[in-house]
């Protein structure tokens, strides 16, 4: 059966991000358990979308459960759910998450986080498609296709311990690999190309295009946040960027430095900026304005200069709040 669709939204022209598309295709239309390995930023919420997207569950729901977000004993009651009264706190029956995706899609982010008493009850679900409710009596048959991520090496973990060997052999079917941006340099450009767009346009502006040295640098840069990483630069670089062409890299700022010359999704205004400091130095003067150890004296102008800057940006009121 032949079944291939466009993804648009997963870009890469190299040999590894047409055979990824090419695995997508192939495997989506079928009820096949999928496994995304990947490390951080690399698509591999991207990839199960495009799974759930393209397969004939679509018009259902895809449901996720990330599993390194609760702690141990909720996890089983985020999936499986619960019966009134199966344990304290359990005020009222509670359908999980498997019976939600029922003839959609259920995607186990994060999987290798999995605490290993959940591991035998998820693995016990995947052989049988039933499920329990805890402290229920009922059996529930159900239809639901799975899809799992990691960034972990759950080949390693099962080594370690940590992780069932029997559900990573269960999860383990139909493994895709996305590997990580510093393996596939030629698809920043693209990807790039492609951020640039989405940003100018989600922010109303007309940047065009990147300067030829600025990718040079992209090219070069070692990405160890990947996609996620490049896509945050170049929205940043959208905002920072008043004209047509990026033609400034802004890679070598670190994040702390960019959190300080940031607020919201904006670039601070040199007011803000001198509102702020007046109002530090002011904090370290408690309060004095002219005379000796007086702010005025700190920042090296006269009183009534930084008189009139405290009036126009309203520092006064603030800082004797
Ligand atoms: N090949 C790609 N084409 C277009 N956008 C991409 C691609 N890969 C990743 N992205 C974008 O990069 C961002 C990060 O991707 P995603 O959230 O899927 O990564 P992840 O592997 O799930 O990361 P994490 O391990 O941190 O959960 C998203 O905004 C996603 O749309
Ligand atoms: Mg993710």
């Amino acid at each position: 059966m032949e079944h291939i669709e466009y993804h648009p939204e997963i870009i890469g022209a190299t040999t590894a991000m047409v055979k990824l598309r090419e695995l997508v295709s192939q495997v989506a239309p079928t009820p096949s358990t999928v496994l995304v390995l990947g490390e951080t930023g690399t698509g591999k919420d991207l990839v199960a979308k495009a799974i759930h997207q393209n397969s004939l569950r679509k018009n259902e729901w895809m449901i996720t459960v990330n599993c390194a977000a609760l702690p141990p004993d909720l996890i089983e009651s985020e999936l499986f759910g619960h019966e009134k009264g199966s344990f304290t706190g359990a005020t009222e029956r509670r359908i999980g998450k498997w019976e939600l995706a029922e003839n959609g899609t259920l995607f186990l982010d994060e999987i290798g986080e999995l605490p290993l008493a959940v591991q035998a009850k998820l693995l016990r679900a995947l052989q049988e498609r039933e499920i329990e409710r805890i402290g229920g009596n009922e059996v529930i048959r159900t239809d639901v296709r799975i899809i799992a991520a990691t960034s972990k090496d759950l080949a390693e973990e099962v080594r370690q311990g940590r992780f069932r060997s029997d559900l990573f052999f269960r999860l383990n079917v139909f493994p895709i690999s996305i590997p990580p941006l510093r393996e596939r340099k030629q698809d920043i450009r693209l990807l790039a190309a492609h951020f640039l767009k989405k940003h100018a346009v989600r922010n109303g502006r007309k940047v065009l295009r990147i300067a030829g040295k600025v990718i040079k640098i992209l090219t070069a840069h070692s990405w160890h946040g990947n996609v996620r990483e490049l896509e945050n630069l170049i929205e940043r670089s959208v905002l920072m960027t008043p004209g047509p062409v990026i033609d400034q890299v802004f890679l070598s700022l670190e994040d702390q430095i960019l959190d300080s010359i940031m607020v919201g999704n904006r670039v601070k205004t040199i007011d803000e900026v001198v509102r702020e400091h007046v109002l530090q130095v002011l904090k370290l003067c408690d309060g004095k304005v002219a005379g000796p150890g007086g702010a005025a004296q700190v920042l090296q102008m006269p009183p009534t200069t930084l008189h009139s800057i405290i009036k126009r940006l309203g520092i006064q009121k603030v800082y004797a709040e």
